[in-house]
């Protein structure tokens, strides 16, 4: 008796199992909750006078940062896949001469005095963000990357960093290589391509954030 209820379970456990790979797309699907990156040392240890979302002018500017411009942005969502409202995501990032807004940086004495090296943005119930940046570029020891931070109510929910895909400097980085799962390895590196109709060159980028917690409301 026992062998034939064992038998059908099995049974019925197979077919489910072939169910489940017979339909495409569904692993695929699943979302890859993005790892966390080190902070590192450059966080500004004094912020700019404008924290915007548009990193490329600071205040009134007239003159913008140097770099090559791009729009970067995406979703912060929780672990369900549900947009988060209310996020502040933080930026930041070293000038087009590897210089941080920080004290300690290198190349201080070159520091592009145009960009804003840091900005915020709060997500609204699409759980989007969007900055204007400069495309990132290396420094000594370090691939391209931009840093962000994702806090909400006061609390900091997750650190990570954002690459560039593509970019030969990805493999020979330490912090990138810590990653050892493909799939989190590609969930922050991400292409930054010409963007549609854009007339001055502009690149996009777009850098989703799954977190691991569903925050409470
Ligand atoms: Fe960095």
């Amino acid at each position: 008796m026992n062998v034939i209820v064992n038998r059908r379970r099995f049974l019925r456990n197979a077919a489910f199992t072939a169910a489940l790979f017979s339909t495409p797309g569904l692993f695929a699907d699943q979302l890859t909750q993005t790892p966390r990156q080190t902070e590192g040392p450059f966080y500004p240890n004094h912020l700019p006078l404008d924290t915007d979302n548009d990193l490329l002018v600071i205040n009134e500017g007239v003159t913008p940062a140097v770099g090559e411009v791009t729009y970067v942005s995406g979703r912060i969502l929780d672990a369900k896949g549900d947009p988060i409202r209310g996020a502040l995501v933080e930026i930041w990032q070293c000038d087009n001469n590897g210089a941080y807004l920080h004290t300690g940086t290198t190349n201080a004495d070159k520091r592009d005095k145009n960009f804003q090296g840091f900005g915020r943005f709060i997500t609204g119930s699409s759980g989007e963000y969007l900055f204007r940046t400069i495309k990132p570029v290396p420094y000594p020891g370090r691939s391209p990357h931009i840093h962000y931070k994702i806090k909400r109510a006061g609390k900091e929910l997750l650190t990570t960093q954002c690459y560039i895909k593509g970019h030969q400097g990805n493999e020979k980085d330490g912090i990138w290589r810590s990653l050892k799962d493909e799939k989190q390895r590609s969930s922050v590196t991400v292409d930054f391509a010409p963007l549609k109709g854009a007339k001055a060159g502009e690149l996009a980028a777009k850098f989703d954030v799954v977190l691991g917690v569903t925050p409470e409301a």
